[in-house]
């Protein structure tokens, strides 16, 4: 695909605001790679397999989105992509001095790559995976949080609306 972007994160759960930045990286560019971290330090509570099984559910509506797994480089992954266009989500002040920080290392990595930053809708300015894990797991409501297929995952590990 022409002019593919990706978009990489750890999707642990996907939630509506990743789905708001995909939406509408895919009415940018040519195509989007949606990209799970696979070997993330973070401790997940979906295993790689659900998490893309949730992201699959969830972009149907977005033929020119495909979702990958990747190990180890971000830059490694995007010359095997043969891209050089990364997308990131902002959702407020505070993401900017994580994400700069990412950016340049990416590209002291390879001068080539650009980062592209997208503002997420404001009603999604808040949510992060972990809210809407902590959320569902006190049985909070998510449906408003988080797509369908993600949503009853969690009620079914937790319980709750
Ligand atoms: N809506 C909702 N939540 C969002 C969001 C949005 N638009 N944008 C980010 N988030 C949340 C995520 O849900 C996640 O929440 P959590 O911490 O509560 O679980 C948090 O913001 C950050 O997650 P994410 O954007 O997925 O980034 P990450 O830190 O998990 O992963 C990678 C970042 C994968 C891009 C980065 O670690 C990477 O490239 N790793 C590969 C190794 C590498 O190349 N390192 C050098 C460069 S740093």
């Amino acid at each position: 695909m022409k002019n593919t972007a990706i978009y990489p994160g750890s999707f642990d759960p996907i939630t509506n605001g990743h789905i708001d930045i995909i939406e509408r990286a895919s009415r940018i560019f040519g195509g989007v790679v949606v990209a799970v971290l696979n070997n993330d330090e973070k401790k997940h509570l979906f295993p790689v397999a659900e998490r893309l099984a949730f992201l699959r559910a969830s972009l149907k509506h977005l033929p020119n989105t495909v979702i990958k797994t990747f190990d180890g480089l971000l830059v490694n992954f995007a010359e095997k992509c043969g891209t050089n266009l990364i997308i990131r989500g902002l959702r407020m002040v505070s993401d900017f001095d994580y994400e700069f920080q990412m950016t340049l290392t990416n590209r002291q990595l390879n001068p080539d790559l650009e980062t592209v930053f997208l503002m997420t809708d404001a009603k999604y300015s808040f949510l992060s995976s972990s809210l809407v894990r902590q959320v569902a797991s006190f049985r909070g409501k998510i449906g408003h949080l988080a797509p369908p297929a993600a949503a009853a995952a969690l009620k079914k590990k937790f319980g709750g609306k």
